[in-house]
């Protein structure tokens, strides 16, 4: 067992200390990584040290590497080398967090995670939490217990929240008339005013308003709803607020990021991921409630065959916050990488990731062959190609993928077609964006010209 953990010990050492110096994504083919990872079911013991090299040289090496410093795709995922530490110890020891008298110690350290990141996030004492598998699981938890605290009512939403709070929405029974997309501003937020109307108009037709769903970093390009305005109109109006921070909300940790997300705090619900940018590895995503109970309303189940694992009121059955039974201890890996570096490191680390988005922005407003269409806003930067159709962008930033030097998303404002980069990982350097920008600039002339040749 020693001798196999070693050489796992040194595998992983070796892709932390040259993930930098491989592509940022390779996709494989199908057929292809079938027939190496594939196959009948094996029916005699194998070498599992022969089988973990496959592992290393097939199946992972094929993905999208979230902690690569140019991997500036969707949501990076750049994990801590102590959250990777804590994710072991939690597998290594088959930790369970499901009832309090099964799980106390890991149980225990989730509350303290929890409560961190309550106190980190500037919400009141007695808000509760759990973690989950991230952000859509949260958004759908937070919704459902919402609901369950409400009753029904119309949700509403602008054109660029998650899709995974529509899926949420649909999923726990919200009929489709009663979920109101609206129209964002043109800073692509969530304009209070719209959603007062849309209000008056359902109370006046006999509809019953019940939510607002804001977003606190847009995965599209990182605007901040306004939260306080919200809030206030929540409260005037009686709904419940629910704030979708998964990639943003731990901005809260810095001055700059707190800025953007003034009124975060007022949340009923508020969904942050940790493993986007509280460097922790997939998956850890966490729900944080205001009000205490609201959780354990919505989802405790207490069969015969757990009445031996149900704890008082003083100890905390998890499962009974959320819609898993089993869990994994995913407290573990935040806990030691808080205790490992300290929230100051932490905030630094997020403090870096918006200072690059702001670098990225002052080299694309340098450069005449772009134009910027959203500002740095936490850490994500959108631009077009000056002359540009959508399909060179898209076709630019797949071939860019293809290459491997670097991974950028290309999306769409409402009707714009845009490039993005997503730069929190602390550890990129201002020169790897300018090379990555250079890359993307010859690719989209290319394309533009009809040439198809790599980086
Ligand atoms: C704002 C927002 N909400 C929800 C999600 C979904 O999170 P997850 O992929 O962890 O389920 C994301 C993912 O990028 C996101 O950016």
């Amino acid at each position: 067992m020693r001798m196999l953990a070693h050489w796992l010990v040194d595998a992983v050492i070796a892709h932390w200390t040259e993930v930098g110096r491989g592509p940022a994504i390779l996709t494989g083919e199908r057929e292809d990584l079938l027939r190496r990872l594939g196959g009948p079911v094996p029916q005699e013991p194998g070498d599992p040290l022969v089988e973990m090299q496959v592992l290393v040289d097939v199946a992972l090496a094929h993905m999208q590497h979230g902690d690569h410093p140019r991997y500036f795709a969707r949501v990076p995922g750049p994990s801590s080398f102590a959250g990777m530490l804590g994710d072991w110890l939690a597998s290594g020891f088959n930790a369970i967090v499901s009832s309090w008298a099964g799980g106390s110690g890991p149980a225990t350290v989730e509350l303290v995670v929890l409560e961190w990141l309550r106190a980190l996030l500037g919400m009141p004492d007695g808000t509760e939490g759990v973690l989950t598998s991230g952000g859509s699981l949260s958004n759908l938890l937070g919704l459902a217990a919402a609901r369950n605290e409400r009753g029904p009512g119309i949700a509403y939403l602008s054109d660029q929240t998650h899709a995974s709070v529509a899926r949420g929405l649909r999923a726990t029974g919200f009929p489709a008339d009663g979920v109101r997309v609206l129209r964002s501003d043109p800073a692509f937020r969530l304009d209070p005013e719209l959603v007062a109307r849309a209000v008056v108009a359902d109370r006046d037709s006999g509809r019953h308003p019940g939510f607002v769903v804001a977003t606190a970093g847009s995965v599209n390009c990182g605007a901040v709803d306004p939260l306080d305005e919200l809030a206030d109109l929540c409260a005037r109006e009686d709904l419940w607020l629910h704030v979708d921070g998964a990639y943003g909300a731990p901005a809260a940790l810095c001055d700059a990021g707190r800025r953007a997300l003034t009124g975060i705090e007022r949340a009923d619900s508020l969904v942050l991921d940790p493993h986007k940018w509280l460097f922790q590895p997939y998956d850890v995503g966490c729900l944080l409630v205001r009000r205490p109970g609201v959780l354990e309303h919505g989802f405790s189940m207490t069969p015969e065959y757990l009445v031996d694992a149900t704890g008082d009121a003083s100890e905390v059955d998890f499962r009974d916050r959320t819609l898993e039974l089993t869990r994994r201890a995913r407290a573990l890996k935040l806990w030691l990488t808080f205790r490992t570096y300290g929230s100051a490191r932490i905030s630094a680390g997020i403090a870096r990731g918006i200072a690059l988005a702001e670098h990225a922005q002052h080299v694309l407003e340098r450069d005449p062959r772009w134009r910027v269409v959203t500002p740095a806003q936490l850490g994500i930067v959108t631009f077009t190609a000056v002359g540009a159709t959508p399909g060179h962008h898209a076709a630019a930033a797949a071939a860019l993928s293809r290459d491997g030097y670097a991974a950028v998303t290309s999306t769409s404002l409402r009707d714009q077609s845009v490039l993005r980069l997503c730069t929190i990982n602390p550890l990129t350097t201002e020169d790897e964006i300018t090379a990555t920008l250079e890359s993307l600039a010859r690719l989209v002339r290319d394309r533009a010209h009809g040439r198809t040749s790599g980086p």
